[in-house]
This record gives structure tokens, C-alpha cells and sequence, in this order.
């Protein structure tokens, strides 16, 4: 797309696009979302709740790993009553395959927060949601979208890789300061939910075609190796303790394996973050 000179003042930011450039954008992205998009569980819904659990594990998690997952975790804990009243034990064990385990003891203190807090329901208002643990800036705004279809600005990758695509395809360590003023001068403000499932569908298709385009982000960070590293051991642990209600340090070294005062330091800080406890010489997972 020719990105036009002629600018547009909107609300906030300078507008780098003209109004013809925009509806060009928006006719792109909603054209391929008309006959490519996908059908996915979380969008079948409007249920604030059931959005709040793929938001989350979407943040650090696949779709197609989210997908088997999300259905079971939903079926399980229905609500935040569900949730919030659940053993630990079992959401970890709902959470298992889908990595990145402070997400799961977020979820339930979410579940907690909003029975004792909002009534039972998810507020609806971005500095509240923000107060919540792991909800950031770009998951509330996907929240305030897909849940109550209110537009603010989510950036997240597929996102980056839509405009980083069309507005910035030759420049590279592009930051999402310079991302911004495209992404709210091209919102669809009537229908922000319906907007971001395409614009995050486009910018899937694009990763698959051109997957460089992602690195060209001052924001992209390769993930780290999995295996020999502390998220494996955190993973080892809670897997174990899933199994079994109460382990000592011996019965957990011999499960795990590896350097001693690494399993020393990751248990301090599995009992420090509030996921497990350690009572009389036995570890447990948390209620
Ligand atoms: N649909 C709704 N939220 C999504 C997300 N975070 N990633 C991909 N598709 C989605």
C-alpha cells in the first residue's frame, strides 16, 4: 500500500494516512478476514469470563494449543465461582502442556478478586482490569474489545506484523511508539471486536508467509530454550506436585534430577510467588 503524505488529525495522535489510505487498510484486512478468518472457540462467545481465560493463555501460548486446552479448562471451571472456590492443584493440572504456570495462579486470583471486589462480574473499565494480575496494558484492551466491543489499542505480535507489513516493510527495530498512531487512525471504532479478529487473522497470515517479518520489531524477543532451563524445572516441579499431595526434598530430587541448589532456588521461588508451601519438611501446592 502507498502511504500518502497528506495526513489526517483524529482524535489523539497525528494521523499518518489519508482517509482514502485508511479505508484501503480496513478493506484489505476485513476482506481477507470474509473469507479466511478463523473459527475459534473464544470468539464463538461474548461471555466476559470466557474471554478472560483465552486472552491469557493466548498471551504466551499458541492458538492451536490453546484450542484443546481451552475447551476442557472452560467445561471444568465455568465460572469464577467455578474457578475461584477450585484446588489449585486442578487448575495446574487443566494448565498442563500450556507452559508459563504464574498465568494459571493468575487466573484464580482473578476469579477471587472479582467475586470479592466487582460483584462477580469483570469490570468493564481498562484501569480496573489493569489492577489484576497478568493483565497488562495489550490484554485489557483486548478484553475491553472482544468482551464489551470497546476500541483502545492492542498491540501484540500478529498485530505488529499486519502494519509492520504493510507501512514499515523495508525498516527494521520498528517500535510499537511508531505503530501506534497507524493502529488508532485505522480502528474500526463501531466494531472494535470484529476489527481485531481480522486484523490479528491478517497478521497470522502474514507471519506464515513472510515469518522474518516479526524479527523486524524493535519489541521481538527470541524465546529461550525450553529444555535445560528454570521453566523446565518449575514445570518438573508442579507436575510432580500435581501428582502427589505432599513430597519431601529427596522424593522431588530424585524425581527431577540436576543441579541441587537449582532445584533449591526455583522451590524458594515457587514458595515465594505463592504457588506452593512447605510445612513440617513436605512441599504442597498452595489451595
Ligand atoms: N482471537 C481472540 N483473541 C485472540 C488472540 N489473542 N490471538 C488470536 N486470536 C484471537
Amino acid at each position: 500500500m502507498i502511504v500518502r503524505k497528506e495526513a489526517t488529525q483524529t482524535g489523539r495522535e497525528l494521523c499518518p494516512l489519508s482517509e482514502k489510505d485508511i479505508m484501503a487498510f480496513r478493506s484489505m484486512v476485513y476482506g481477507y478476514y470474509h473469507t479466511y478468518g478463523r473459527i475459534l472457540p473464544w470468539r464463538n462467545t461474548q461471555n466476559p469470563y470466557h474471554i478472560l481465560v483465552s486472552e491469557i493463555m493466548l498471551q504466551q501460548t499458541q492458538v492451536h494449543r490453546c484450542l484443546e486446552k481451552y475447551t476442557r479448562f472452560i467445561e471444568r471451571f465455568p465460572d469464577f465461582v467455578s474457578l475461584a472456590s477450585a484446588p489449585f492443584q486442578e487448575i495446574l493440572s487443566h494448565w498442563q502442556g500450556l507452559g508459563y504456570n504464574r498465568r494459571a495462579l493468575a487466573l484464580k486470583r482473578i476469579a477471587q478478586e472479582v467475586l470479592h471486589t466487582y460483584k462477580g462480574k469483570l469490570p468493564a473499565q481498562r484501569s480496573c482490569l489493569m489492577t489484576l494480575p497478568s493483565i497488562g496494558k495489550a490484554t485489557a484492551a483486548s478484553i475491553l474489545a472482544f468482551a464489551f466491543n470497546k476500541p483502545g489499542i492492542v498491540i501484540e505480535t500478529n498485530i505488529r506484523a499486519a502494519y509492520i507489513y504493510t507501512f514499515f516493510r523495508t525498516k527494521t527495530m520498528v517500535k510499537d511508539s511508531e505503530l501506534l498512531p497507524f493502529i488508532e487512525c485505522t480502528l474500526d471504532k463501531q466494531n472494535p471486536r470484529e476489527w481485531y479478529y481480522a486484523l490479528m487473522d491478517y497478521g497470522a497470515d502474514i507471519k506464515k508467509r513472510h515469518p522474518s517479518i516479526t524479527r523486524q520489531s524493535a519489541h521481538y524477543k527470541k524465546q529461550s530454550p525450553f529444555h535445560g532451563s528454570d521453566r523446565q524445572i518449575r514445570g518438573k516441579i508442579l507436575k510432580v506436585l500435581t501428582k502427589r499431595k505432599h513430597v519431601t526434598f529427596k522424593y522431588l530430587f530424585k524425581e527431577i534430577q540436576g543441579n541441587i541448589e537449582r532445584i533449591r532456588r526455583i522451590l524458594k521461588t515457587l514458595m515465594e510467588e505463592g504457588f506452593i508451601i512447605k510445612k513440617t519438611g513436605y512441599y504442597t501446592l498452595k489451595k
